[in-house]
């Protein structure tokens, strides 16, 4: 099973990571191509304990690698992590565009089931609007799932390791070990 982590960030880069680290083989994708390649170079642009050798290690493994190229990540994979940012709305209010913009990426391209797992710190209801958003413009099968944050600065990359078992999802039946 191939997984895909939209955005390069702090939570995405440290999803990734822990991903991989479970044993599944992961793209980190990014639009910021200077990342990537920075990435891609074995730099890691954010301090967390622990994070620079967990990305080394399973980049060396092959079980992580780095993409600008959303499109072919998107194909690639059966579920797709949206871990963009949602900082600096109106009023403390979240600011959507970003994962707007990886929805319609994904329905651009999307040509068979996927599963998308919203990382990114939303309102309730996103989710469902982010399902809505990708169906409206395909035929394809998807199921959404979201997941509580639960970051802990100098502890995030320990955190993840145990996050598999704290998925929702809207709807069922799952994709293969995603079920339950
Ligand atoms: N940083 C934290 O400590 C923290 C803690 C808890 C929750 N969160 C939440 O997690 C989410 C991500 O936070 P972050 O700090 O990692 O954000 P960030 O801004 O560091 O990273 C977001 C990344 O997404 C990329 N991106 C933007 N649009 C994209 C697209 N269409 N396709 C692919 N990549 C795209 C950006 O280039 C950027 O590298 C936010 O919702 C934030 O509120 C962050």
């Amino acid at each position: 099973m191939h997984v895909a982590v939209m955005g390069a960030g702090y939570v995405g880069l440290v999803t990734a990571g822990g991903l991989a680290d479970l044993g599944l083989m992961v793209t980190s994708a990014d639009i910021n191509q200077e990342r990537i390649q920075r990435l891609g170079e074995g730099k890691v642009p954010i301090f967390e304990p622990g994070l620079e050798e967990l990305v080394r290690r399973n980049t060396q493994a092959g079980r992580l690698s780095f993409s600008a190229d959303i499109q072919t990540t998107v194909r690639n994979s059966l579920v797709i992590f949206v871990a963009v940012g949602t900082n600096g709305g109106q009023n403390g209010e979240a600011d959507l565009s970003q994962v707007w913009s990886v929805a319609d990426s994904i329905a651009d391209c999307m040509e068979d089931y996927k599963v998308i797992v919203t990382k990114s710190t939303v309102p309730v209801g996103t989710a469902a609007q982010l399902r809505e958003r990708i169906t409206s413009r395909l035929n394809g099968l998807l199921n959404s799932m979201w997941f509580p944050i639960r970051n802990f600065l100098g502890k995030a990359r320990r955190s993840k390791i145990s996050f598999t078992l704290t998925a929702s999802s809207l709807e069922a039946p799952l994709a293969g070990p995603w079920g339950s």
